[in-house]
């Protein structure tokens, strides 16, 4: 049974992709592959990659800030900072409490949230309940990921799909009913094998013989996730929907977890919504993890796509195996 006796809303959004782009051009020069090949089974036309010295934190605090602008929210206003992030700047201390630093956010708790692709969507769910609960009024969270520093760049089955980005939201308490309507987060452990990164962890920490094995680099079957992904996004849509009691001709716009291109296209199908109302950068950045879907949601309000009261649906899939949805009604 829900408790909340507070909502929660997104009042400002932000962004942040490296400079250097990495186009399939370039990629022919590193790998077998071709610009065709990657278009036609992904949709990436280009990604952007992070510099040498760019960690995750600097990535992030450049989408906090924007965000924080937007929000027109000062630092020191916030009460928690999430990441939602598999690639944080080290093992610990978190990303959350590096960005910490770097904000100022002096009465704010910070931690990191493991739930590789699904991070942002995993995260919101988690502070929205913090918010609603009454335990806190203003929180950032941040879903950044940068893959181009796990990938093997030798291994052209995942080089060609992974991009380096942030994206930023402020969410800050309202009444119950507002902002967002439902969020849904599952997983099935089971399916972990089918993308993950062997070595670096308590099970097999790094040595001279993981990394002679490229076992530090992540991992995937393709085809195990993609069949996956689509039923469980497709699940997820409906699952919150139904929990706020609306229906797909609610939904002014879908923002799916940016994969694949035929991903995308195959849930759109499912849930019968036209591409108009269907949000795809994946042609411009890749598949940036955890910073898809809060990336994409701040290009698509600042190109005037959201408009206020629309309700927008997010629905995400990645490693662990997980998956899930946010339902927000933009204010
Ligand atoms: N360039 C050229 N050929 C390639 C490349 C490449 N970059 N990569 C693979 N191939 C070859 C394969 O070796 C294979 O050759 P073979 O038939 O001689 O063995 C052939 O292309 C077909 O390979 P498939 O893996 O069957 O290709 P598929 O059409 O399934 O596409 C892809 C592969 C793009 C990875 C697809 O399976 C996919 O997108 N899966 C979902 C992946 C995903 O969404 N991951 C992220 C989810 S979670 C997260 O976001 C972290």
């Amino acid at each position: 049974m829900q408790t909340y006796v507070k909502g929660s809303k997104i009042t400002g959004t932000g962004h942040y992709a490296p400079e250097r782009i990495l186009t399939n051009a370039d990629l022919e020069k590193m790998v077998d592959t071709s610009d065709e090949w990657i278009v036609s089974r992904t949709g990436i036309r280009e990604r952007r990659i992070a510099a040498p010295e760019q960690a995750c934190s600097d990535l992030a605090h450049n989408a906090a800030r924007a965000a924080l602008e937007d929000a027109g929210v000062k630092a020191e206003e916030l009460e928690a900072i999430v990441v939602g992030t598999v690639t944080g700047d080290m093992q610990f201390p978190s990303t959350g409490c590096i960005v910490q630093s770097m904000l100022g956010a002096t009465n704010a708790a910070a931690f990191d949230l493991n739930a590789a692709c699904s991070g942002f969507v995993y995260s919101v769910s988690t502070v929205h309940a913090m918010i609603a609960s009454g335990q806190m009024k203003k929180a950032l969270v941040i879903g950044v990921d940068l893959l181009s520093k796990i990938v093997d760049w030798e291994d052209r089955t995942t080089c060609v799909l992974f991009g380096d980005a942030a994206g930023a939201v402020v969410l800050e308490a309202c009444d119950r009913g507002e902002g967002i309507l439902g969020t849904y987060t599952r997983s099935d452990g089971s399916l972990a094998e089918l993308l993950y990164v062997k070595a670096g962890g308590s099970r097999r920490p790094v040595s001279a013989e993981t990394v002679a094995e490229r076992e530090h680099f992540l991992r995937m079957k393709g085809d195990g996730v993609f069949k996956y992904a689509v039923r469980a996004m497709e699940d997820a849509a409906n699952r919150v929907l139904d929990s706020a009691g609306l229906t797909l001709n609610d939904v002014d716009l879908l923002i799916p977890h940016q994969a694949n291109i035929r991903i995308i296209d195959a849930v759109a199908k499912r849930l019968e919504l036209p591409k108009e109302r269907v949000v795809v950068n994946i042609d411009r950045y890749g598949n940036t993890s955890s910073g898809t879907i809060p990336l994409a949601l701040d290009e698509a309000i600042r190109a005037g796509r959201v408009n206020k009261g629309d309700v927008v649906l997010m629905v995400t899939f990645g490693g662990g195996l997980t998956w899930g949805s946010i339902l927000l009604r933009h204010t």
